[in-house]
């Protein structure tokens, strides 16, 4: 089975990758597993300087998923160069980096910076609902989108990919806008604004109030959006939301996703990622695909679909 996926910038072996932030710099995970089994590793996001994060607490369960608000917790694109890049480049498995920040400036100074690494890819973060400053703009309004894309498109040939955030009305338009700028990929999604309250307190449970919702309950919502700007853009597309199975790895390939990334099943079962990878050879054949690629945007296709027993 041909699991192998081209994508700008990055020659992937399979397309499983662990999501930003819910596998730190991948140290905890390599005591577990070869990082090398991993079709690329997205780092957690680099800022320009040291970010504490938000005060605790900063997640939450809730019935099908969690909500978390760390606000960017990282040790700065400086540390992250000396000490977590190296680590990583131990493994023949390409680095996505995941860059964020809170004004036009910091993201074009710490992609500047990454380019100078052995980086495959960014995946700008134009969509972290739990900071402050910054973030939410740039990933729901077009205007913003488009020009903190260009403006990092200009300083580095690193490939870009977008990650947007599902807190907007009309997720097509933020997508055209980033392939206006240039984008080489788009990421999606980001987790989607909640809120829990505890009934014995009756404050909020995280201390930032909202958080971000990620986990299965966001995965009807990251399908629908893959499965619309899959239509509308002819860019490539990394999907992630709540995937914990080789079958919800499928459905984002028929959605129109090339490759994808696993968040917070990675705290349930640390091995999730490269149980999902040894699954999927089977998982695909199971469903009469031939390889990865055949999988990918197959839910667009009405003539192949119907040519399929549905017994
Ligand atoms: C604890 C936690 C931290 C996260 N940190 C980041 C981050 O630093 N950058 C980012 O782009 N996304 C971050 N995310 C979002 C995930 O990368 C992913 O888009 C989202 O969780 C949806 O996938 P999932 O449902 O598989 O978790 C974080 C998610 C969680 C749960």
């Amino acid at each position: 089975m041909n699991t192998r996926v081209e994508l700008p910038g990055l020659n992937l072996k399979n397309p499983v990758m662990p999501a930003s932030g819910c596998f730190g710099f991948g140290r905890e995970f390599a005591q577990f597993y070869d990082l090398s089994h991993l079709g690329a590793v997205i780092m957690k996001a680099a800022t320009g300087g040291k970010r504490f994060g938000n005060v605790t607490p900063r997640v939450a369960e809730t019935s099908s998923g969690m909500l978390n608000a760390i606000g960017l917790q990282n040790p700065g694109v400086e540390g992250i160069i000396a000490k977590e890049i190296p680590f990583l480049e131990t493994y023949p498995t390409p680095i996505i980096a995941n860059v964020a920040g809170s004004t036009v400036e910091e993201y074009v100074s710490v992609a500047e910076k990454l380019s100078e690494t052995s980086v495959s890819a960014f995946e700008l973060n134009i969509s972290c609902p739990n900071v402050k400053e910054g973030g939410v703009q740039f990933g729901t309004d077009p205007f913003l989108a488009e020009n903190v894309v260009r403006e990092v498109k200009d300083v580095s040939d690193v490939p870009v990919y977008v990650k947007l955030s599902p807190n907007v009305a009309d997720i097509v338009s933020m997508a055209e806008a980033c392939a206006k700028a240039g984008a080489d990929g788009l990421s999606m999604i980001n987790t989607l604004t909640g809120m829990r309250i505890d009934p014995k307190t009756r404050r909020p449970i995280i201390a930032n109030k909202t958080g971000g919702l990620s986990g299965p309950a966001i995965k009807p919502v990251a399908i629908r959006m893959i499965y619309q700007v899959y239509e509308a853009v002819d860019l490539p597309i990394i999907g992630m939301g709540g995937i914990e199975t080789v079958d919800d790895i499928i459905e984002y390939l028929l959605a129109g996703a090339s490759a994808v990334a696993i968040g917070s099943a990675n705290f349930k079962n640390p091995l999730v990622c490269k149980e999902l990878i040894d699954q999927l050879p089977e998982g695909l054949k199971k469903y009469g695909f031939e390889s990865v690629n055949d999988a990918i945007g197959g839910a667009h296709d009405e003539t192949y679909s119907s040519s399929i027993s549905r017994s």
